[in-house]
């Protein structure tokens, strides 16, 4: 789970956030226990999936409840034990096994505040934990041995909002551990950046970011987005297309590396030698940054989707786009042809992060704006709150198609759309830690630690 390097400093800030961080794990989950009626919590790791009729296993994902104690990603059938008041014990699955390599016992900044048990299989997790489960909670995949393990609810809803609400504020050891994923991706988009000025392919491109931020494709938090010329309309492009086009004109990449768990989510728009795409994309990021000064406590995020809307009206309106204001380019829904989907979204130990809609730790659900089914968060901003700032526009045929004869249509400027369908689109996406007064940009301090922009 980690890159190819921990200078020390990271080290030392690891070591002494991780206890507080522990610590206030331990008491939000007591209070949610005491709320919803339940002794104690067993958290799971989640569990290997086979691929039908045969005896392989897909990547693992450690689930991120279980994260959220343990940086632990590559353990599958691990459990947390959880009783207010005490240590929390960490039962490692560690199978006697000589086709794979059992897990080698945990060791790090963070051991040393559980209780750990090395377990060779479920017989032994059940013999690691309290003879009476009755009054605990279960938060995980089902397995055939567990409905005789007694324990009061599965995956019960309302501890588990609970549980997801709080997780939208990091503690100070998340926001370490959020900044060392920017630094990785950062390192990771720099070499992607150099491979396509050297004409590589979208595949050679994901090589290059993984080697930058020396992970394997499994480690990273989402599959990159490398999408070179139109292939950027596609928002969430999934191809790497191991031929090198016959010409190069763009690429957008939206790529993030994962630290003990946590995620970065990043998107940056190249130009190929083409001014006027250079100069949109420049127009794009000035308009980013204009967003991320716009995010600090108390700002109800759904504004700040409204205000990317009008801001990217008038960049369309400016470039020549379309033909009328901002205003009204929001009002008749021609601002959502071109940005399709949401200005951002939590972000830690899930790229999309839970919680974004919730009302409050008991329940209730802050609705989407009507005209954004997309949006993933719907709260106010708070301190520690970690989102991402990411406006787009993009050049998508079945879009611009589908508003093509009607009202929405007379007022895009075709010609000039149909010169910049051959970029596909424009994203550039940012990670925010909020403040009081305003948010650390994760993601540009980043580039800057390592001397790029
Ligand atoms: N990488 C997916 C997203 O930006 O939401
Ligand atoms: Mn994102
Ligand atoms: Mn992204």
């Amino acid at each position: 789970m980690q890159g190819v390097d921990c200078p020390p400093a990271l080290t030392a800030a690891l070591e002494e956030s991780f206890g507080p961080h522990l610590k206030s794990v331990c008491e939000r989950t007591a209070r949610a226990l005491a709320a919803c009626g339940y002794s104690g919590l067993l958290v799971h790791s989640g569990s290997l999936v086979t691929v039908f009729e045969d005896d392989r296993s897909y990547a693992f994902e450690a689930h991120a409840p279980f994260k959220v104690w343990a940086p632990l990603g590559d353990v599958p059938d691990s459990f947390v034990w959880f009783e207010p008041g005490s240590s929390p014990r960490l039962l490692v699955h560690r199978p006697a096994d000589y086709w794979h390599k059992p897990p080698d016992p945990p060791q790090g900044y963070w051991v040393r505040h559980f209780d750990v048990h090395l377990v060779g299989d479920y017989a032994a997790a059940r013999a690691a934990l309290p003879r009476s489960l009755a009054q605990a909670a279960y938060i995980g995949d089902g397995f055939a041995q567990l409905p005789a393990w007694g324990l009061k609810a599965v995956n019960p809803p309302a501890l588990m909002r609970r549980l997801d609400y709080v997780r939208a504020a990091k503690t100070p050891y998340e926001l370490v551990c959020l900044r060392e994923a920017n630094r990785l991706g950062a390192r990771g988009h720099l070499a992607a950046r150099e491979a396509f000025a050297g004409g590589g392919s979208e595949f050679e491109i994901e090589l290059a970011f993984l080697r930058g931020c020396g992970l394997r494709e499994q480690e990273l938090p989402y599959n990159p987005i490398v999408a070179l010329n139109a292939w950027g309309a596609v928002l969430h492009y999934q191809v790497l297309e191991k031929a090198r086009p016959a010409a190069r004109h763009s690429l957008l990449i939206d790529a993030g590396a994962e630290f003990a768990g946590y995620a970065s989510d990043i998107t940056r728009t190249y130009s190929h030698e083409d001014a006027s795409f250079g100069r949109l994309i420049e127009r794009m990021d000035r308009l980013q940054q204009a967003l991320c000064a716009g995010v600090r406590a108390g700002v109800d995020w759904r504004d700040v989707h409204l205000r990317a809307h009008l801001l990217t009206g008038e960049v369309l309106r400016d470039a020549d786009l379309i033909s009328c204001g901002a205003d009204e380019a929001v009002a008749t829904g021609l601002t959502r042809v071109f940005l399709p989907h949401g200005i951002g979204h939590l972000l830690g130990l899930e790229v999309h992060d839970v919680g974004g809609f919730m009302a409050s730790a008991e329940g209730g659900e802050l609705p989407r704006p009507q005209l954004d089914p997309y949006l993933r968060l719907t709260r106010r901003l708070e301190e520690r709150f970690v989102v991402t700032m990411e406006p787009g526009i993009y050049f998508i045929p079945q879009l611009l198609d589908a508003v093509r004869a009607g009202p929405v249509g007379r007022r895009i400027n075709w010609p000039c759309v149909e010169g910049f369908m051959k970029f596909g689109g424009i994203r550039i996406e940012d990670d925010l830690a909020v403040t009081a007064t305003g948010c650390e940009n994760l993601t540009r301090d980043a580039f800057r630690a390592l001397g790029a922009t």
